[in-house]
């Protein structure tokens, strides 16, 4: 069950915001039993970005050290995923490209389709690596996620980008066929143009989720792939950390095996940590899944792990990947987790000036003010243009 040649990710890399809203903050708002938080939906607190942080400069920020460790020479393809997009016509990758210094013999390009997104740029690099073996796919998740003041959703809020360095003989884990897929069209979460923060009905995108576990995996066992007892790891995506708990017992039960907590405890240890102070970040949830157990758990070399994508509207896929010999020599646990303590925490009411930030559409000069300490910042929105500046290069 794997690719005719073993195709995967070579590096992986994290970024989060300059603040974190924690759940405590939130609930002292709004009068929660911060309990909900914690213990109903699982969740600490939240990433939330500055004024002149994005997606863009999260992207940034989050792939900038896999090029200073393997440079630009075989990278001939950026895929950016996004649901949280700057602009309708130019990717964002465009930007990511500049800032880093990439070759001007690339090709960039936006995918969306909600938080699955990077799972498709994912496949399509495998695709593009298994045609030319000698290139490697710089493939970003990046997202904000918003909803609107005083909603149930926005406790689920968050922010953060997963870079990762797709290539043959990767190091870090190796993707493995089949896949198994799953779309159904739903209205369960959508965000139309003219909005700045999602729409949602939460309980039938628990639903759609739900069901979206159960057909991705219907497909994968068709497709001849692993047995459950094969996986040593779950990593699903996060909009909650209760929400992978949800999609694991779901999955045990459809697959007809002893759903009590500490099976699901177990099947997702590791995987959540990183989701439960960042929130939500959408497209890069999955992956901040892996990156939380690859960083966290003791040695998985030569284990299998599941992947469960899931994108509201919706699609879904269930994949395996396979832990490559001498991964741990390529993580970078120690700047993630610098990533996620060094954001700084802010009140409610800083939060919510934040939230509530947006440019005039006037086409004038709007400088922002400098916030963020990390290594790229959005400097303006001038003449309809952003303008961007890299501060320092991690
Ligand atoms: P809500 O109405 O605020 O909360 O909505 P609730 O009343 O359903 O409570 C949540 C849980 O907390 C419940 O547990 C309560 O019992 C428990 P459950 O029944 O689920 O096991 N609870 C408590 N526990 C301990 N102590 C207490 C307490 N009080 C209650 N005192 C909801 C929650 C998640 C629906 C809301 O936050 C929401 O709408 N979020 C946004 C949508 C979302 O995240 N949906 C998830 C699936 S869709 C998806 O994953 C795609 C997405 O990422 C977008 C994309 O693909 O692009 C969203």
């Amino acid at each position: 069950m794997t690719n005719t040649i073993s195709i995967g990710i070579h590096d992986l890399s994290l970024a989060t915001t300059q603040f974190v809203l924690p759940h405590t903050e939130l609930a002292g708002h709004n009068g929660t039993d911060v309990d909900k938080y914690h213990l109903g939906i699982g969740q600490r607190s939240m990433s939330v970005p500055a004024a002149d942080e994005d997606i863009v400069t999260l992207a940034a920020a989050a792939a900038a050290p896999i090029i200073s460790r393997h440079g630009t020479d075989q990278i001939r393809t950026v895929l950016l995923a996004t649901e949280s997009s700057v602009d309708q016509a130019k990717a964002a990758g465009v930007y990511v490209h500049s800032l880093l210094g990439l070759p001007s013999a690339a090709r960039v390009v936006e995918l969306k389709q909600a938080c699955y997104g990077a799972t498709a740029a994912l496949q399509m690099a495998i695709g593009l690596v298994h045609r030319d073996p000698s290139q490697r796919v710089l493939v970003i998740a990046s997202d904000v996620s918003k909803y609107d003041l005083d909603s149930p959703g926005e406790a689920t809020q968050g922010a953060a980008a997963v870079a990762m360095l797709i290539s043959a003989d990767p190091a870090v884990v190796r993707i493995d066929d089949p896949s198994g897929l799953f779309t159904a069209d739903v209205m369960d979460f959508w965000r139309p143009n003219y909005r700045d923060t999602a729409l949602v009905d939460g309980p039938e995108s628990v639903n759609a989720y739900l069901q979206a576990v159960e057909g991705a995996w219907k497909d994968y066992t068709e497709q001849g792939g692993h047995a459950l007892g094969d996986f040593s790891a779950f990593c699903y995506h996060q909009p909650f950390t209760k929400m992978a708990h949800k999609a694991h017992r779901h999955l045990l039960n459809t697959c007809s095996q002893d759903t009590d907590a500490d099976a699901v405890g177990r099947a997702l240890q590791h995987t959540t940590d990183y989701n439960a102070v960042i929130g939500n970040s959408y497209t890069a949830s999955v992956y901040l899944a892996l990156a939380s157990l690859l960083d966290h758990a003791d040695d998985l070399t030569g284990k299998t792990i599941a992947f469960l994508s899931y994108g509201s509207g919706s699609v879904a896929e269930f994949f395996a990947g396979s832990v490559v010999p001498g991964y741990r020599t390529h993580l970078r646990t120690a700047s993630h987790r610098e990533a996620i303590d060094s954001r700084r925490p802010i009140t409610y009411s800083e939060y919510r000036k934040l939230h509530e930030h947006s440019f005039p559409a006037d086409g004038g000069d709007h400088p922002v003010p400098e916030e963020t300490s990390g290594p790229y910042r959005l400097v303006s929105l001038t003449g309809h243009k952003r303008i961007y500046e890299a501060l320092r290069h991690p």
